[in-house]
């Protein structure tokens, strides 16, 4: 599969012929600006919001009114979008799966809160598992702590080839208890999210990597904006 990291959660996975765009926060996230990326460049078919915080939607709207992508999101961030003139969605909620055209997808819990940017209710935060026949199946955590109710993503869903995961601490899990979610998840191929982007979660890459390798597992902390391929 191939991704490309926009810089702190926001990352587009090319799954099933469609691009997928997750939590596109490109406007006020440094990373982005300084590697130049313009929200209306980006492509997509299908967006996907983990949860309601500015960091994760601030540009879902303009992108879904530019590219006419679907929105797969809760169901009250669906009302907040359809609000804003935003009408091609799907709302789902956690523990629920869909079949959509390129692949089926499974809300998972995710251990956080969701408030709206204008300070309305953003319903459950939920990670995604997208699976399919052809490509497999990735894990896509949203904001979330080390929680047990990922013990349960490899007895509901097909086995992951790779998870992206939050390690950046403060408002999520740091990578120490990444590699805990590792083991839960039966995934040893890790793909950072949720880091380096603000002061608060800066993390130290080289004692990340350490830790990932002394447990014989792979931890990827992707450039912004270089596309990468995970197998
Ligand atoms: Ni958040
Ligand atoms: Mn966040």
């Amino acid at each position: 599969m191939q991704l490309t990291y926009y810089g702190h959660a926001c990352f587009s996975v090319e799954f099933g012929g469609k691009t997928l765009l997750f939590d596109p926060f490109i406007s006020s996230n440094p990373t982005a600006n300084e590697a130049g990326i313009k929200p209306e460049n980006l492509k997509a078919d299908y967006i996907l919001l983990s949860h309601g915080h500015f960091d994760h939607v601030q540009d879902a709207v303009a992108i879904a009114k530019n590219t006419g992508a679907k929105v797969i999101c809760s169901w009250e961030i669906h009302e907040w979008l359809n609000k804003q003139g935003v009408s091609n969605t799907h709302p789902m909620n956690t523990g629920g799966k869909w079949a959509f055209d390129f692949g089926t997808v499974k809300c998972v819990v995710a251990q956080h809160s969701s408030g709206l940017p204008d300070g309305s209710y953003g319903g459950n935060p939920m990670g995604f598992v997208v699976y399919n026949q052809a490509d497999g199946s990735f894990y896509f955590a949203g904001d979330t702590a080390l929680t047990l109710d990922m013990q349960l993503i490899p007895r509901t869903c097909p086995r992951l080839k790779f998870a992206i995961l939050p390690i950046g601490d403060n408002f999520t899990m740091g990578y120490e208890d990444a590699a805990i979610a590792s083991d839960f998840i039966h995934c040893n191929r890790i793909v950072g999210a949720h880091f380096d982007t603000f002061g608060f979660i800066k993390i130290d890459h080289k004692a990340a990597k350490q830790l990932f390798d002394a447990q014989t597992k792979e931890l990827i902390l992707p450039e912004v904006n270089q596309p990468f391929e995970v197998k």
